[in-house]
Parts: C-alpha cells; sequence; structure tokens
C-alpha cells in the first residue's frame, strides 16, 4: 500500500502516465488557493512577458495571461504529461500569448534578461542544484523584474518528504537567503493561513 501511495504522490515531482495526468487534475485544482493569494502579492502589468516554471497543468499560465492584458506567458517544465496538459489547458492562446515548452529549471532555453516576471509553484522543491537554479532565474529576469516562489510545505521536517520521492522542504528564510545568495534584493516573505508561503525577490 505505501508503494502504490508513495508512486501516485512522486507524481507531483514528475507527473508520468495515468497517475501523473490524474494528479495534474488534482494540482490545477487544489494549488488555486496558494496561487491566487501569491499572485495577487504582485502588481502584474499589462503587457508583461511572464515565465511560470515548473507550470504543471498550466492554471498558473491562465491566470498570468488573464491578469496582463497584451501580456505574454511561457511555460516550463520537465515532464512531458505536464506539457502536454498545460498547452491543451491554454489551446486558444497557445502559440500567440502562450507558449509552453519541456525543460528544466537547470538550464533554461531563454535569452538573458527576458521577463518581468517568474512564478515557482509548488516545484522548488523538486529543483536539483536549487543555488543554480536560482541564478538560473535571476540570468533570464530583466532588470526591475521578481521571482515569486510559492510553497505549502514549509516544515523542512514534513512528512511529504518521505512520501514524495526526491522532494526536499525548505523553511522559507532559507528560500530568501537562497535568493539573496543568487543576487535578488528587496526579498520578503509574504505568510497567509494554514501554510502558504510566498517569497519574493527582486533583480535590480
Ligand atoms: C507539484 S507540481 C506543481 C505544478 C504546478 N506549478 C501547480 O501549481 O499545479 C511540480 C511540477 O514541477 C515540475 N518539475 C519538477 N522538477 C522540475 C525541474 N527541475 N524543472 C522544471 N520543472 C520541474 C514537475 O514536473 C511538476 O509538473
Amino acid at each position: 500500500m505505501k508503494n502504490i501511495l508513495n508512486t501516485f504522490f512522486t507524481n507531483c515531482a514528475h507527473p508520468q502516465g495515468w497517475m501523473g495526468r490524474m494528479m495534474l487534475k488534482v494540482m490545477n485544482l487544489c494549488h488555486a488557493p496558494l496561487t491566487n493569494w501569491g499572485l495577487s502579492l504582485v502588481d502584474i502589468k499589462d503587457g508583461w512577458t511572464m515565465l511560470d516554471i515548473g507550470c504543471g497543468g498550466g492554471a498558473t499560465l491562465q491566470r498570468l495571461l488573464k491578469r496582463s492584458n497584451g501580456g505574454r506567458v511561457y511555460g516550463i517544465d520537465i515532464s512531458e504529461e505536464s506539457v502536454a496538459k498545460a498547452r491543451s489547458m491554454n489551446a486558444k492562446a497557445l502559440g500567440k500569448q502562450v507558449f509552453v515548452e519541456q525543460g528544466t529549471a537547470a538550464q533554461l532555453p531563454y535569452e538573458n534578461d527576458s521577463f518581468d516576471l517568474v512564478t515557482a509553484v509548488e516545484t522548488v522543491y523538486f529543483w536539483p542544484d536549487l543555488p543554480n537554479c536560482l541564478k538560473e532565474v535571476y540570468r533570464v529576469l530583466k532588470p526591475g523584474g521578481c521571482f515569486a516562489i510559492m510553497v505549502e510545505v514549509v516544515d523542512t521536517e514534513s512528512m511529504w518528504t518521505s512520501v514524495v520521492e526526491g522532494m526536499t522542504a525548505y523553511a522559507p528564510e532559507q528560500l530568501q537567503s537562497l535568493l539573496d545568495e543568487a543576487g535578488f534584493r528587496q526579498t520578503c516573505i509574504h505568510h497567509k493561513r494554514p501554510s502558504y508561503a510566498t517569497i519574493i525577490g527582486t533583480k535590480m
């Protein structure tokens, strides 16, 4: 039983096959409150170019697009299943205002200084060599652009780290320090119950 549960929940880290597709539907619904709150903390402007890393099933891409008239939204995810779901969720705007591709946070396939905003919802737990990934985010942000990390597992001892293979939980303060080390400025942490945290940093 433990193995089946582990296999199912490990689809959070890398959705695959039918279990992955189920998980993507669940995450699109369940991450809505955290994402809506986290995005409300950013003053998103019309015409912005934005990137959502670990975009999963693509609900955040839709939300970002709604908040920025004339904006363009890019999504990237390591999982083929996530990319397929994010593309179908955003079919109408795909190739016009929404662009989704498969890839990793460790090596972003974008030019320096490309984005006004980068978001990462419930995904940094799975990024290998997080300090290096944060430097990649810094590189692709425009000067003045900001990065918003949204997490709801904030206890480093969380039981989820033993259920989901390859998951590392970070305290918001750890994430803030890592942002500082990667060169971000004006870093801050916002909290909301039950355990939501959004950590924001700006590229100066
Ligand atoms: C828990 S899901 C969250 C998905 C989506 N952000 C949401 O809020 O519903 C984590 C996502 O991060 C992706 N992911 C994991 N490691 C990644 C990496 N190194 N680079 C890009 N995406 C990654 C997974 O494939 C998965 O789709």
